[in-house]
């Protein structure tokens, strides 16, 4: 076995038990987790330190495997082809899910569209060979800083907390994929990059509309925000009889219907929250959602936001 595989053998054997691993893509480096693994995608958002839950891109090796994941209409089979594999360019797709998937819904952030890539990296794909799994991956940096694009940057942005590297050179892009929106009536382009809006416009045979929200940092974030339907309350202590209760932590009195984390695991309720949300609220058993305090540190600043956003929502 060459030096090469053995790195990648470690890496897969990391991201199977549920730890992040920092890779390589054509883009910038990726901060990896196993997408089918709730409690490992919590930790990117533990690890870069982000206020916020943002839908994540997953990356896989070839369209096939995103056939499993995501809905392809001819349209996006077209730029899937072009890009992804006749001439490889960084391209995004927002899709439709496909139900019943074991991604998790950290990864969308509850959304019923999912983000697709296939990196053009040979690193990142003999990874995505080997694995065989999704690979949710953010760019590698803390919150606010810059995104990196060679190694040297991951280790000064996560310094003695920085996870297992996959060495793959600098990256020939170093700007993020170009993330083109199809799951609507026309497709919106969220977020600029490499691969132009002449280029998609090209291929398509039809016009691409720009986002038009305030925040281009987060394309997609504002708009489309899951909230349950359900009227939600944050931060009690019992619920009314007509709702229910969300918990977190010990529940001596079995007060909650369902509860985020027994044992008080911020990381562990970040993982349920949208599944949860969702169950209680497809439920006709319930008027609303009262939902049990949960700390503000760590990764509980972005449960909080996520919440406090969903309590506004009508
Ligand atoms: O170049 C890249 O794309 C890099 C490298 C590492 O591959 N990855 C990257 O991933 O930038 P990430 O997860 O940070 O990109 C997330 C962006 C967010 O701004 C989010 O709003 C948008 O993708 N996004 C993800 N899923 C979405 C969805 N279902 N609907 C709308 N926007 C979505
Ligand atoms: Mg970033």
């Amino acid at each position: 076995m060459n030096i090469e595989e053995d790195y990648i053998k470690q890496a897969c054997s990391l991201l199977n038990k549920g730890d992040l691993v920092v890779i390589p893509t054509e883009t910038v480096y990726g901060l990896a987790a196993d997408a089918t693994n709730g409690q490992a995608v919590a930790k990117i958002y533990e690890l870069k330190q982000r206020p916020q839950f943002n839908p994540l891109i997953i990356h896989l090796k070839d369209i096939e495997d995103c056939e499993k994941w995501a809905v392809f209409s001819e349209k996006a089979k077209k730029l899937a082809t072009v890009f992804w594999q006749e001439n490889p360019f960084p391209l995004t797709l927002v899709l439709r899910k496909k139900n019943s998937t074991s991604l998790s819904s950290l990864v969308t952030a509850g959304l019923d569209t999912v983000a697709v890539r296939i990196p053009s990296h040979p690193i990142a794909l003999e990874l995505l060979e080997k694995l065989n799994k999704p690979l949710a991956a953010p760019s590698a940096n803390r919150s606010m800083s810059i995104s990196p694009t060679s190694s040297i940057a991951v280790r000064q942005s996560f310094g003695t907390e920085t996870p297992y590297v996959l060495e793959g050179g600098n990256c020939k892009v170093g700007l993020e994929s170009t993330i083109l929106d199809l799951s609507g009536d026309q497709p919106q382009l969220l977020r600029p990059g490499a691969t132009t809006i002449e280029m998609l416009e090209n291929v398509l045979d039809q016009k691409v509309i720009s986002y038009q929200g305030s925040d281009l940092k987060a394309p997609g974030m504002m708009k489309r925000h899951y909230a349950p339907g359900l009227p939600l309350r944050i931060n009690c202590l019992t619920a009314n009889p007509d709702e229910a209760f969300l918990g977190f932590g010990k529940d001596k009195e079995q007060k909650s219907t369902l509860n985020l984390s027994m044992f008080g695991n911020l990381g562990e309720a970040a993982a349920n929250l949208f599944s949860m949300l969702n169950e209680l609220d497809n439920s006709d058993l319930y008027k609303g959602i009262a939902v049990a305090p949960i700390p503000i540190n760590g990764i509980g600043l972005a449960i909080n936001d996520r919440l406090s956003r969903a309590t506004y929502s009508f």
